[in-house]
């Protein structure tokens, strides 16, 4: 098949991170008779410095005239970040835009880490258990991202609010992508919520419960979202299968999961829409070691093999590229930030020795 992709790299640590799953989904490419044509495009703080948007005109063409975006971390030091308007920030003048352009509501984060890497997590081996294996699907549209935004004084004491609100369709269209995500993969749904507090929690819970009805072979359990962030550390294995969250619960409890498995570096993710996609990791931009060649890879290459999959369908590619990653680690060959535990039969590897150990694998393997 022949693609059109949009690259936005990014800022920090993305330049280089992209450039390895590049590598990858050209070698991917090469080996199933795939092409793609690339169009990269600025984007982030680096883009607001040199063209005065986060997100320009130019680049926002690029992207409408692509099948796929693929987008680095943005972000840049807190230093650089204050030179920049609030509203011109990558955050709030680039990400959310994206997002909302594209309606990329149903954003795949998974988290796995097979029992044989069990070092890689701060959490004992006997915690980790069989594995963790949980696919979080986050909302990505709505909720209190989305809502008003008001800040006044009118009582003369200064106050601030953020609304959020979720409408049935919204809730309605993650939950079937979830359902029928647990159904392929035969596993349990895990709604997860806080409806003993909040409104839209009580009424998220109501249409995801409605929708299970249409699901009876999927197994459906609901848990309350500081009780998950609970048993993430003490027990994950039962929160294994698919977990639905909202949009900030669900930002909050992926990031967590990045700190189970053993690092930020290790959780890639694709933002699904109706029409379009892209696909982005779940960190920031890590500023602090841009440009050393240490960075770890796998969160822009996993977005790589989740592009295949979810937004081109194509599974052997996909599976192909999680065969190599994972066999690399086999190996004993990390980045710098999963070394913590350091032993004779591990050897810390640059971002570009990484991405090369990937591609060589998958070139070799039939
Ligand atoms: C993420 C990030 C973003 C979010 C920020 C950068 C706007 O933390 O993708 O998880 O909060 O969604
Ligand atoms: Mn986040």
């Amino acid at each position: 098949m022949e693609k059109t992709l949009a690259v936005l790299e990014g800022d920090g640590i993305g330049p280089e991170i992209v450039r390895e799953a590049v590598k990858v989904l050209k070698a991917v490419g090469h080996k199933y008779g795939h092409r793609f044509v690339l169009n990269y495009a600025p984007f982030g703080a680096g883009a607001y410095f040199a063209q005065g948007s986060p997100f320009p005109e130019k680049t926002r063409e690029i992207c409408d005239a692509s099948d796929i975006i693929i987008k680095g971390p943005v972000g840049l030091a807190v230093e650089q970040m204050n030179l920049i308007p609030p509203e011109q920030r990558p955050e709030i003048g680039a990400i959310l835009p994206l997002r909302k352009r594209y309606d990329t509501f149903a954003n795949f984060r998974p988290v796995r880490l097979p029992r044989n890497l069990a070092h890689f997590s701060p959490l004992k081996a006997q915690v980790i258990g069989d594995g963790i294996d949980i696919l979080m699907i986050r909302e990505l549209v709505g909720g209190i991202y989305f809502g008003a935004k008001i800040e006044g004084s009118a009582t003369g004491m200064r106050y601030s609010t953020d609304e959020c609100t979720y409408t049935a369709d919204e809730i309605q269209r993650v939950a079937e992508v979830a359902f029928e995500e647990a159904k392929r993969r035969s596993c349990p749904l895990i709604n997860i919520h806080k409806a003993n507090v909040l409104a839209t929690s009580r009424f998220w819970k109501e249409v995801v419960e409605d929708i299970a009805r249409s699901y009876p072979d999927v197994p459906y359990r609901s848990l309350l979202v500081d009780n998950a962030a609970y048993q993430l550390v003490k027990n994950p294995a039962l929160l294994n299968g698919v977990m639905l969250l909202e949009n900030m619960q669900g930002d909050i409890l992926t990031d967590q999961a990045g700190g189970i498995i053993g690092s930020l570096g290790l959780m890639p993710s694709a933002c699904i829409g109706p029409e379009k996609s892209y696909v982005e990791p779940a960190h920031g931009s890590a500023p602090d070691i841009a440009g050393k060649n240490i960075a770890n890879p796998y969160s822009m290459i996993g977005s790589i093999a989740l592009m295949f999959d979810r937004c081109l369908g194509l599974t052997d590619e996909a599976d192909e590229i999680w065969n190599a990653l994972f066999a690399v680690f086999e190996r004993g060959y990390v980045t710098a930030d999963l070394a913590q535990d350091v032993h004779e039969r591990t050897e810390i590897i640059t971002t570009e020795a990484f991405g090369d150990m990937v591609v060589q694998h998958i070139l070799k393997s039939s």
